[in-house]
C-alpha cells in the first residue's frame, strides 16, 4: 500500500471513496473492451492467414466466402450500438458521482476557510466564539468520522486544492468562493497537492491533512487558538527580540508576542514549531532548514515571496531558538 499511499487508490475519504468506484467502473469497462477488441483483432489476423493459405481445414466455414454486406451492416451497427451504450453508461455514472458529491452529506461539525496563496495555503478556523478561531498554515487538521466544511478562496491566481486520498480536486478561483465537504474515515497524514499551474513554485505548494481522532483534534485545536508561550530562555528572548525588530514582522504574526496583528501575505508562526515541514511541505521542520530558510528562502524554493534576511550569526541563533520552540 507504501506504493499507493496518498495516491486516489488509497482512500481515506467518503468524498474520494465516490470518485474511486466512478474510477473503477471506467477502469474496469475500459479493460474489457481493450481486451475484446484484441481477441477479435487477433481472431480476424488468424482467419485471414487460414484463408491466404487456402486451407480451410476442418472448419467448413473458412472455406466459405468473405461475409456478404449485409452481414457487415448487421456488425457495424452492433460495435456502434455497443459503443453507444458504453459511453452513456459512463455518462450516467458520472453524472451520479457528481450529484452523489454534491448532495448535502452528513452536517459539518468543523468550518474551515482555506485560502490559496502563491505558494502555501492558509488555514483559518472559524468558531461561533471568535476568540477560538484561529489561522495556521499547510497542515489541515480534520476529526476522524466526522465531515467539515470548507470554504476555498484564492488570494492570487487560479490554484487547485486536492487531496487524492480525501476528495477530488476543487479549482481555487479568485473572487469565486467555493465550498465543498471532507469527510475523513481513517486516520492518517495524507498528502495534498496544488494541482493547477499557478506560477513559479507551483510544484512546492505542498499541504498535508492530518486525520486524528476527536479528542486529539480538540487537543490540538486548542493549543492552536492560545496564544504562543512566552519566551523563555535568554536566547529566546533575544530572538523574539530579533523578530520584533526585523523584516520578519511586516508580514507574520505570532499571537502573544509583539508581532501580533492581521496578516494575509505570510503564513501564521504563532504556533510554527508544531508543524512538521516547513515552506508548504518544501523541507522538514529542522533547525538546520530553518536557519537556511530565514537567511535565504531562494535557496529552497527560488522566486517564493519572502526575501532573503543577511543577519548577523548571533540574530539568526537566537532568531531560530525562538522560532523553534514555539510548539
Ligand atoms: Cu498553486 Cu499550483
Amino acid at each position: 500500500m507504501r506504493l499507493f499511499h496518498g495516491s486516489i487508490f488509497d482512500t481515506a475519504g467518503a468524498q474520494a471513496a465516490q470518485v474511486a468506484h466512478l474510477g473503477g467502473l471506467l477502469i474496469g469497462v475500459c479493460v474489457l473492451v481493450y481486451l475484446a477488441t484484441l481477441g477479435f483483432f487477433f481472431f480476424a489476423v488468424w482467419r485471414a492467414r487460414r484463408r491466404a493459405s487456402g486451407d480451410g481445414g476442418a472448419d467448413p466455414s473458412l472455406s466459405q466466402p468473405p461475409p456478404s454486406d449485409s452481414r457487415k451492416a448487421v456488425w457495424i451497427a452492433t460495435t456502434l450500438m455497443a459503443s453507444f451504450g458504453v459511453l452513456t453508461l459512463f455518462v450516467a455514472a458520472s453524472f451520479m458521482t457528481d450529484r452523489r458529491l454534491v448532495s448535502a452529506s452528513a452536517t459539518p461539525t468543523v468550518r474551515i476557510e482555506v485560502t490559496a496563496h502563491q505558494w502555501w495555503w492558509e488555514i483559518r478556523y472559524l468558531d461561533p466564539l471568535p476568540s477560538r478561531g484561529f489561522v495556521t498554515a499547510n497542515e489541515l487538521h480534520l476529526p476522524l468520522q466526522e465531515t467539515a466544511a470548507i470554504t476555498l478562496r484564492s488570494a492570487d491566481v487560479i490554484h487547485s486544492f486536492w487531496i487524492p486520498s480525501l476528495a477530488p480536486k476543487r479549482d481555487a478561483i479568485p473572487a469565486h468562493d467555493q465550498s465543498l465537504h471532507l469527510t475523513a474515515t481513517r486516520a492518517g497524514r495524507w498528502p495534498g497537492r496544488c494541482s493547477e499551474f499557478c506560477g513559479y513554485q507551483h510544484a512546492r505548494m505542498g499541504l498535508v491533512a492530518v486525520v486524528e481522532p476527536r479528542e486529539q483534534f480538540d487537543a490540538w485545536r486548542s493549543a492552536q487558538a492560545s496564544s504562543a508561550k512566552p519566551a523563555g530562555t535568554d536566547l529566546e528572548k533575544r530572538g523574539e527580540q530579533v523578530f520584533a525588530s526585523r523584516a520578519c514582522v511586516l508580514c507574520h504574526v505570532v499571537r502573544g508576542s509583539a508581532a501580533t496583528g492581521y496578516s494575509a501575505t505570510a503564513p501564521d508562526l504563532t504556533h510554527v514549531a508544531s508543524r512538521a515541514r516547513l515552506a508548504a511541505e518544501t523541507v522538514p521542520n529542522e533547525t538546520s532548514s530553518l536557519r537556511r530558510w530565514v537567511r535565504d528562502p531562494h535557496s529552497l524554493k527560488p522566486g517564493v515571496r519572502m526575501p532573503p534576511n543577511a543577519l548577523p550569526d548571533e540574530e539568526l541563533d537566537a532568531l531560530v531558538a525562538w522560532l523553534g520552540s514555539l510548539r
